[in-house]
C-alpha cells in the first residue's frame, strides 16, 4: 500500500472511496472542508438516521463530479478521545469495507479529535488502515478468494498539520510493516515454520533491518547449558534454535541495554500431557511472542531507537515423540535450579527460564521484557482482547502500559503475589513447573521471576489471549494479530 499525505480537500481527490468520520452527536462528518459536500453528507446522515455509533457505516454515492467515486462515513462512537482506539478501529473497518467496494485507491480525511494530537490521530489512522488491509493469502491459489487490496491511500489533512502528519505516516508504516511480519509468521503453518525455518527467516530479517544475528543450534545450546529448553525439544525431530539479535544505535551514547525474550514454540501439542483436539487447533500460534520480538527488533533502526536492544527467540516444537520429556522428570536449568515436570504442557516457562537467566548473566541488561503465549489462565482472567502485564517494577509497568494505550493494545497489570510462590515449591526439585489449578497466569509469571535477579527491572507479557483470534472478534480479523509488536516498538522509541 502506497501512502501519501495531501493538503487538498478530501472532496476533490480522484479516488474510488473517500473515508470520513462522525462521532455520536456530530451533524456532519469530520475530515473534510468543502461546504457543499459537507451539506450533502450531513443530509444523508440525517435521512438515513446515521448516529455515529462505533461500528456504524454510511455510504454516499455522489452523482458525477470530479472527486471521489464514493464516500464512506464511519462512526467513532461517543467518546473518541480514548487514545487512538476509536479512530484505529474505525479506519480498520473502513479498509476492510474498501475491499467489498472493490476500491483499490482510497483517501481518508483526518478528523480532528479534541484532546488528541495530529501526530497520534494520523498514526492511529495509518496503523488502523494497514491492519484492516492485511491479508494472509500466500497459500491461496484461487484468486477469487483474495480480497481487493488497497494499493494507494491518500491522507487528507489541513495545511497546518501536514508536517506532523508526514511524520506520523512514517512511524505508522514502520510499525505496520513490523506488525505484518509478526502476523505472517504466526499465521504460517507449523510444518512450514519449524524452529530452523523460523531462525532462517530471522537471519533474513536481521540482514534487511541492520541487526546483528547469531543462530545457536542444538550443540551450542548444550554447551551453554540451556538444559530446560533442550528437554522440551526432545519429543520432536525438529532441532531447536535460539536466535540472538542485536541492535546497536548509531552515533549517540547508549545509556540503556534492553533485552527482549520471545517464546517461540512453533507448535504446542502439549507433549505427553497431550492437549485435547480443540485446544490444539491454534497452537501454531504458540510462537507469537518470538514473532513479536523479531518484529519489534526489525523496526528499531527506522524508528530511531536510542537504546542497545537484544532479542532472544527461543524456538522449539513441543511434541510427543519416543524420547519426549515426561511428567516426573527432573530437569537442570541454566541457572542451576532444578525443576520437576508436573505437566509437559507447561513448556513455555521451561524455554523462557533458560533464556532469561542466560540473558541476565551474560548480557547485563538494564531492563528485560519477555513476551509469551504462556497460559490459558491469562485468557480466562482477561478475556481474548487483553494481555497480562506482570512486573515488580512500577516504572516498567507505567512505561509499558502507556506504550500499549497509545498503540491501541490492551495490556492489563496483574499481581505477582509472593505467597503463591509456595504453590511451585513442592515435590523433589527446587520448583515444579505447575502451580495447581488457580491463579495459573500468576504462578507462571512467578516461575519466570525465579530466574531473573530481583534488582533487574523485568516485565513479562502474557499475550495468550490477543495473539490469535479464532473469530473476527473486536474488529481485528480472524487469525494472527501481531499482538505486542506495536507496544514494544512504542516503548523502545521512547527509552
Ligand atoms: N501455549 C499454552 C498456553 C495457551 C493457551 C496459549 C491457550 C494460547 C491459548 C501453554 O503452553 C500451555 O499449554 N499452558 C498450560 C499450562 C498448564 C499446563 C499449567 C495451560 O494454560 O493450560
Ligand atoms: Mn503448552
Ligand atoms: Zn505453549
Amino acid at each position: 500500500m502506497r501512502i501519501r499525505v495531501t493538503t487538498r480537500d478530501l472532496s476533490v481527490l480522484k479516488v474510488d472511496l473517500a473515508v470520513c468520520f462522525a462521532a455520536e452527536g456530530d451533524r456532519r462528518p469530520r475530515g473534510l472542508a468543502d461546504a457543499a459536500v459537507l451539506r450533502s453528507l450531513g443530509n444523508r446522515m440525517k435521512s438515513e438516521g446515521f448516529r455515529g455509533r462505533a461500528g456504524d457505516r454510511l455510504i454516499w454515492n455522489p452523482d458525477g463530479g470530479a472527486g471521489p467515486g464514493r464516500y464512506l462515513i464511519v462512526g467513532l462512537g461517543k467518546h473518541p478521545g480514548a487514545p487512538g482506539e476509536a479512530l484505529r478501529r474505525a479506519t480498520l473497518a473502513a479498509t476492510r469495507d474498501a475491499a467489498d467496494f472493490i476500491a483499490g485507491r482510497i483517501a481518508i480525511g483526518l478528523p480532528e479529535i479534541s484532546g488528541q494530537s495530529t501526530l497520534e490521530c494520523a498514526r492511529a489512522v495509518i496503523e488502523g488502515a494497514r491492519a484492516g488491509a492485511y491479508q494472509f493469502d500466500r497459500h491461496l491459489t484461487d484468486d477469487s478468494r483474495r480480497r481487493t487490496p488497497v494499493t494507494a491511500l491518500t491522507l487528507a489533512v489541513p495545511e497546518a498539520t501536514a508536517g506532523a502528519a508526514r511524520k506520523a505516516v512514517r512511524h505508522g508504516e514502520i510499525t505496520s510493516d513490523a506488525t505484518d511480519l509478526a502476523r505472517d509468521l504466526v499465521n504460517e503453518a507449523p510444518s512450514r515454520l519449524t524452529p530452523s525455518v523460523f531462525a532462517r527467516q530471522a537471519t533474513k530479517v536481521a540482514r534487511a533491518s541492520g541487526l546483528q544475528c547469531k543462530v545457536l543450534a542444538q550443540a551450542d545450546l548444550r554447551r551453554l547449558g540451556m538444559s530446560a529448553l533442550l528437554e522440551v525439544s526432545r519429543g520432536t525431530r525438529q532441532p531447536p534454535r535460539v536466535v540472538h539479535l542485536k541492535y546497536v544505535p548509531k552515533g549517540r551514547a547508549r545509556r540503556q541495554r534492553i533485552v527482549l525474550v520471545g517464546k517461540g514454540v512453533t507448535f504446542d501439542s502439549g507433549g505427553l500431557n497431550l492437549k485435547p483436539g480443540d485446544s490444539m487447533t491454534y497452537m501454531k500460534a504458540d510462537m507469537a511472542g518470538a514473532a513479536a520480538v523479531l518484529a519489534a527488533m526489525s523496526a528499531l533502526r527506522d524508528a530511531g531507537c536510542r537504546a542497545e536492544v537484544h532479542g532472544l527467540l527461543g524456538l522449539v516444537e513441543n511434541l510427543t515423540g519416543g524420547d519426549a520429556y515426561k511428567p516426573g522428570d527432573i530437569l537442570d536449568t541454566y541457572a542451576g535450579k532444578t525443576v520437576e515436570v508436573g505437566n509437559t504442557d507447561a513448556e513455555g516457562r521451561l524455554v523462557l527460564c533458560d533464556l532469561l537467566a542466560w540473558a541476565a548473566a551474560k548480557l547485563k541488561p538494564t531492563a528485560m521484557v519477555d513476551v509469551a503465549t504462556l497460559t490459558g489462565a491469562c485468557v480466562v482472567a482477561l478475556g481474548p482482547a487483553a494481555s497480562g502485564l506482570f512486573t515488580r517494577h512500577d516504572e516498567m509497568r507505567d512505561a509499558l502500559a502507556a506504550a500499549a494505550a497509545a498503540s491501541g493494545e490492551k495490556l492489563w497489570p496483574m499481581p505477582m503475589y509472593e505467597e503463591y510462590l509456595q504453590l511451585l515449591q513442592k515435590g523433589p526439585a527446587d520448583l515444579c513447573n505447575i502451580g495447581g489449578r488457580w491463579g495459573g497466569a500468576i504462578t507462571a509469571a512467578l516461575f519466570l521471576g525465579e530466574f531473573v535477579p530481583r534488582e533487574l527491572p523485568w516485565a513479562h507479557l502474557d499475550i495468550a489471549g490477543p495473539a490469535f483470534n479464532d473469530t473476527e472478534f473486536g474488529g481485528m480479523p480472524g487469525a494472527a494479530t501481531g499482538a505486542a509488536a506495536p507496544t514494544l516498538i512504542r516503548w523502545l522509541e521512547s527509552v
